[in-house]
């Protein structure tokens, strides 16, 4: 019954090859963020938390495995249903082995936030990709709340040893970027501060902790800061009620589907019930922009997240557009998919403000580049800006493109090579198990053709 997290064999490169209209329903996967928040949730409730929808991806079994390790029962039920008996805000385990994450980089900084608000000793590591992402921007503000780092790689990076706070400091934090990342390691540590902790934002990032806090019985309050911020005050030490999550599908993972049958001639899809969540609904907004034929249907509230079908119809080549940097918080995760929209599109594209971009998973904004250009597309990287010139549905493809172990890298260009002229092979298929495994299963329902 368990989901396996998979050892990787060496690299299995897949071509996706120019393919006849998609058409079909789709629902894909559960969304990663809410998935690695409901276990670590549940961790911190004393009492069974159930969830349904969870992401079966190797990202977020690595949390179920450090949840574990921390001391929570985790138990897999059937497809996507979980439960977490959870050892209690305040009582975790000191975990005897390494907490590895794999390629996980939002379970492990939610972790350490975790770790960093309590008084125990982790370890924490990953792969090759996670070892390389920066991760002071997590450990400063924990140090601030009384957590330590024993010992770190260069540049504050993994493998990472960290001393939670016995009594974490309640403090204030402005986190220097955008990011949920960070927002909700400091909130996770604030939970077992015995005063308040306030978080500021000049931007607005994802709220899936916030709002899960809020359904587990913690006492939190957003309010707007600024023209685009939030302020996010949590008590703490709340009794939180181990509690039921229903996972919606995720819209990054939908992000694929939505653009294939967007730029492969006659597509007519539905994905099925995709959270619409504003935070994360800046691809949809661009994409209207670009011309797109996309109407959400069947409208609902679904385990407090806003869901939707989505139909989205190929009409003709989308418009280049400009896209603002203030957007980039609600899209961080789907313009590698953007990009690749872009480059059927007709005129330029400029996507500004992305030097997030450059500590993801791989150094995204340099790999979309690369891998544009070994398919022909004419693309160029301005300071922070990427633009791409598109060529009116033409794409010559044919391109060998390097994946650097990211995920959203390799699905984005085997999209491509369902609508390109020539195939496009991705280096290594693998790592898509991360946060999609069905990927390739999926979009041959639709339709799709890999080789
Ligand atoms: C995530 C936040 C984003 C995003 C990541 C998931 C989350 O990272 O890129 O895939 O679940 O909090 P940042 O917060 O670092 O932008």
């Amino acid at each position: 019954m368990e989901a396996a997290i998979k050892s990787h064999p060496p690299a299995a490169p897949l071509s996706a090859t120019r393919s006849g209209p998609l058409k079909g329903r789709v629902g894909p996967p559960g969304d990663k963020s809410v998935s690695h928040r409901s276990l670590i949730l549940g961790l911190l409730c004393v009492g069974e938390t159930t969830i349904e929808g969870l992401l079966e991806g190797e990202d977020v079994l690595r949390t179920a495995q450090a949840c574990r390790q921390l001391g929570a029962r985790v138990t897999r039920h059937g497809e996507g249903s979980w439960s977490v008996f959870g050892a209690g805000l305040g009582s975790l385990l000191q975990p005897v082995e390494t907490l590895d994450f794999g390629n996980a980089g939002t379970g492990s900084r939610l972790m350490m936030g975790v770790v960093g608000g309590h008084p125990i000793t982790a370890r924490f590591d990953g792969d090759a990709s996670l070892r390389k992402r920066p991760m002071r921007r997590i450990l400063e503000p924990l140090a601030l709340q009384g957590a330590r780092v024993l010992e770190e790689a260069e540049g504050g990076r993994c493998p990472i040893v960290l001393q939670g706070a016995s009594e974490p400091y309640p403090i204030e934090y402005k986190t220097p970027v955008a990011s949920a990342q960070i927002k909700s390691a400091v909130l996770l540590a604030g939970l077992n501060s015995p005063g308040r902790t306030v978080v500021i934002e000049n931007e607005a990032s994802r709220d899936h902790t916030e709002k899960m806090l809020l359904h587990f019985g913690a006492t939190l309050t957003s309010e707007p800061y600024g023209e685009h911020g939030r302020k996010i005050t949590l008590e703490g030490r709340p009794d939180l009620r181990a509690s039921h999550v229903r996972v919606p599908a995720d819209p990054s993972s939908a992000a694929f589907p939505l653009v294939a049958a967007l730029i492969v001639p006659d597509s007519e899809i539905v994905i099925e019930g995709v959270m619409t969540n504003p935070l994360r609904s800046g691809l949809l907004t661009t994409l209207e922009e670009m011309g797109a034929s996309i109407s959400l249907e069947n409208r609902r509230d679904d385990g407090g997240e806003e869901v939707a079908d989505i139909r989205v119809k190929a009409t003709g080549p989308l418009r280049g557009v400009d896209v603002p940097a203030a957007r980039a918080p609600s899209m961080i995760d789907e313009y590698p998919i953007l990009a690749i929209a872009a480059a059927f599109a007709q005129g330029e594209t400029r996507m500004r403000g992305l030097s997030e971009l450059r500590v993801k998973e791989s150094d995204r904004l340099a790999a979309i580049a690369a891998g544009l250009e070994a398919n022909g597309v004419d693309c160029s990287i301005d300071g922070d800006d990427l633009i791409v010139r598109g060529s009116v549905g033409a794409v010559t493809g044919g391109g060998f493109v390097e994946t650097h172990l990211d995920h959203r890298i390799a699905m984005s260009f085997l999209v491509m090579g369902l609508a390109s002229e020539r195939e496009v092979t991705v280096d290594d298929e693998a790592m898509i198990a991360t946060s999609f495994p069905a990927f390739r299963v999926l979009m041959e329902g639709l339709g799709a053709s890999f080789a």
